[in-house]
């Protein structure tokens, strides 16, 4: 049994005082680079803009002979680099990897004030991020931060998925979590060879009919990833995290991507991971609520100042609950316009938002 009042005292000794509440900052997109990779460096100053969120890449993907190099041109990219308001995470090493330890050693050391979030991969349970949550606080003591940084889960085993509340639990560092259908659908022997969506093969059928028992059956695909993405949003937002939908393979397939993407929002997640350049739109539109959505909830929270009572509007029942609803999208969407004059019009928002930094 731990007291609660210890969940909030450093595991270290002169480590940062751990953070009360996750921040929710435009979250759409977290943007993965390989920055062993000189020319993904070159682009950074281009593409940082356009993001909400970018990451070095350590773990899969960047070839063993380039570890290090990716762990350099991220360090590099941190000391270096002004990336505005666009935050800087990482994508650590497996724990059980030869990197990991001087994956988050040099990178606390190098660039801790700079990072905000480190992705665990695999991560299976609680285990997995007390062992991370002790090895920041001490790095964060040496290296002298101000600030702890975050940790974000990525949900990618079975056992994650069985030990879901208890990693979300875990720490007060816990920033959010992100989907991982690819290694997922590996530990749990999925047949898929495909990152994220759907697969023809897992689908439902209709009866057939009894009067013409020939007739072709009506049969749609089903989305194999919904039970688990359900859960990690319930974990998640039950401690004030954020969780994520993960990659979308198929890099030519955008209304795949799309499709996906919105199930994910629907749902709760509040971004996804863009591997290509042509993600970032797609996120970017489905992240982003709908303006006539946006419009309609500004239309009930005006209606209904006090958000009490039983209304209709436009022919539907709003009340308490529909009130709450419309908050989660206005909020959303204001929090979004200050970051996007693109937005800020298309939900009429220009006059009443305060630009980003703007102190009242
Ligand atoms: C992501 O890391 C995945 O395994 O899908
Ligand atoms: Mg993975």
């Amino acid at each position: 049994m731990r007291s609660p009042r210890d969940f909030f005292k450093p595991l270290a000794i002169d480590a940062p005082e751990p953070v009360r509440e996750i921040p929710f900052k435009p979250s759409r997109m977290i943007h993965f680079l390989d920055f062993s990779n000189e020319k993904m460096v070159a682009k950074v100053p281009e593409i940082a803009p356009q993001v909400d969120i970018l990451l070095g890449n350590l773990e899969d993907a960047i070839p063993v002979d380039r570890k290090e190099a990716a762990r350099a041109g991220l360090i590099r990219v941190g000391r270096e680099m002004d990336l505005g308001e666009t935050a800087l995470w990482t994508r650590v090493n497996e724990l059980a990897s030869p990197w990991v330890l001087d994956d988050l050693t040099e990178l606390v050391m190098e660039i801790g004030d700079k990072l905000e979030v480190v992705m665990i991969p695999k991560v299976e349970g609680p285990w997995d991020i007390h062992y991370v949550d002790r090895l920041l606080a001490q790095l964060e003591a040496k290296a002298g931060l101000e600030r702890p940084l975050l940790i974000h889960a990525i949900l990618e085993t079975a056992q994650g998925v069985i030990n879901l509340e208890e990693i979300a639990c875990a720490s007060a560092r816990i920033q959010g979590m992100s989907f991982g259908p690819a290694d997922l659908a590996a530990s749990r022997r999925m047949k898929t060879t495909r990152v994220g969506g759907g697969h023809p093969g897992y689908r439902t059928i209709a009866d057939p009919d009894p009067e013409d028992p020939d007739a072709p059956r009506p049969s749609y695909q089903q989305d194999p990833w919904h039970y688990s993405i359900a859960r990690m949003v319930d974990a998640c937002t039950s401690v004030g995290a954020l969780p994520f939908y993960g990659p979308y393979g198929d890099i030519r397939d955008a209304e795949g991507c799309e499709t996906q993407f919105r199930a994910s929002f629907l749902l709760g997640c509040v971004g996804a991971w863009t591997l290509h350049p042509g993600q970032i739109a797609i996120a970017k539109k489905v992240y982003s609520p709908d303006p006539e959505e946006v419009a309609f909830a500004r239309k009930v929270i005006e209606a209904i100042p006090d958000g009490r009572g039983v209304h209709m509007i436009d022919g539907k029942m709003q009340d308490d609950a529909t009130w709450k609803q419309c908050q989660v999208m206005v909020k959303l969407a204001e929090m979004l316009a200050r970051k996007d004059p693109e937005l800020a019009q298309a939900y009429g928002f220009e006059r009443t938002v305060e630009p980003a930094g703007a102190t009242a």
